[in-house]
């Protein structure tokens, strides 16, 4: 029997650690450039948000929206945020986009547009070893979309929070040594040259038509440090058994992180060192 994935998210917790992610997404919607009748589908939309955004253009001509996520708490959480905002042609499904290419239904090349905010980086760290289960994701993208279809995406790049992969892994490494903490890291953050050769020569079909890094420091949301390594350092500390041990290792990469990220000057709070990639692709 397959081994089942664990879920580590939450929309609760997401709002409080990380409620700048959707916020933050203006240039890749803008990229997105989402006309009233696309047919469009999300690839890790969370907690929707940013379908709903979206949607609002989509609502004045006949386009539509489809959000897919793997995570059930966060597409429960998007059925709940279309229901709030009463939006009609917004639907959700639980959808693992490492296994995108076994959901034939997303297959039919019916989409004109594909969009992704702040998920890649997951999805393709899942498959972080095996180059070609990451090359058939971007072939499976491809053919759910309309030929001359684009897709828009930003995702964590190269450089991404450093200091907190740094910290996680030394900590984590320290313990269970560092090829179990490397086994552990969920992330995939490569630069715009990867992204161009994985989809336009390995896979092919594909033309990069814009792609950048950008280094986007973000102040911490409520949650601040901890609430951050919670969430998403979840993976990390699953290296190590749960309790007291597992706790401790927390601790020490909230201590050693909120040094390190704390803002000496007047607007306070915490510094996480982003850096995003962004790339609008068009199906050939
Ligand atoms: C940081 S959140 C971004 C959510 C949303 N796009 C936004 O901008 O607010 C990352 C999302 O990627 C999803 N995710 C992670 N691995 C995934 C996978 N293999 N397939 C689909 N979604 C995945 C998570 O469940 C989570 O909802």
């Amino acid at each position: 029997m397959a081994e089942e994935k664990k879920d580590h998210w939450s929309s609760e917790a997401y709002q409080n650690a990380a409620s700048f992610v959707p916020k933050l997404a203006t240039k890749i919607v803008q990229w997105l450039d989402p006309q009233k009748d696309d047919v469009i589908l999300d690839i890790g939309c969370g907690d929707g948000v940013l379908d709903v955004q979206i949607h609002e253009v989509l609502a004045q001509g006949n386009g539509s929206i489809h959000g897919t996520d793997a995570s059930p708490a966060m597409i429960e959480a998007a059925i709940e945020t279309v229901k709030k905002a009463g939006t009609a042609k917004c639907t959700f499904e639980v959808v693992d986009a490492v296994e995108l290419a076994k959901a034939p239904h997303l297959q039919r090349g019916q989409y004109t547009k594909l969009f992704s905010n702040a998920a890649l980086h997951w999805v393709l760290g899942q498959c972080k070893t095996d180059a070609a289960k990451q090359a058939e994701f971007f072939r499976a993208a491809r053919d759910a979309l309309v030929p001359g279809g684009t897709f828009a995406f930003e995702m964590g790049g190269l450089g991404n929070v450093s200091e907190m992969r740094a910290a996680l892994l030394g900590a984590v490494a320290r313990r269970v040594g560092l090829a179990k903490a490397v086994e552990h890291d969920p992330w995939f953050f490569p630069d715009e040259a990867w992204a161009k050769t994985v989809m336009e020569e390995t896979v092919g079909g594909w033309k990069v038509e814009r792609a950048e890094r950008e280094y986007r420091p973000t102040t911490a949301d409520v949650g601040g440090v901890e609430g951050w390594v919670r969430l998403f350092g979840a993976s990390f500390f699953e290296a190590l058994p749960e309790g007291k041990e597992r706790e401790e290792c927390v601790r020490e990469v909230v201590d050693v992180l909120e040094v390190v990220c704390r803002n000496p000057g007047s607007g306070g709070g915490f510094h996480l060192g982003y850096v995003r990639l962004r790339v609008l692709a068009r199906k050939l």
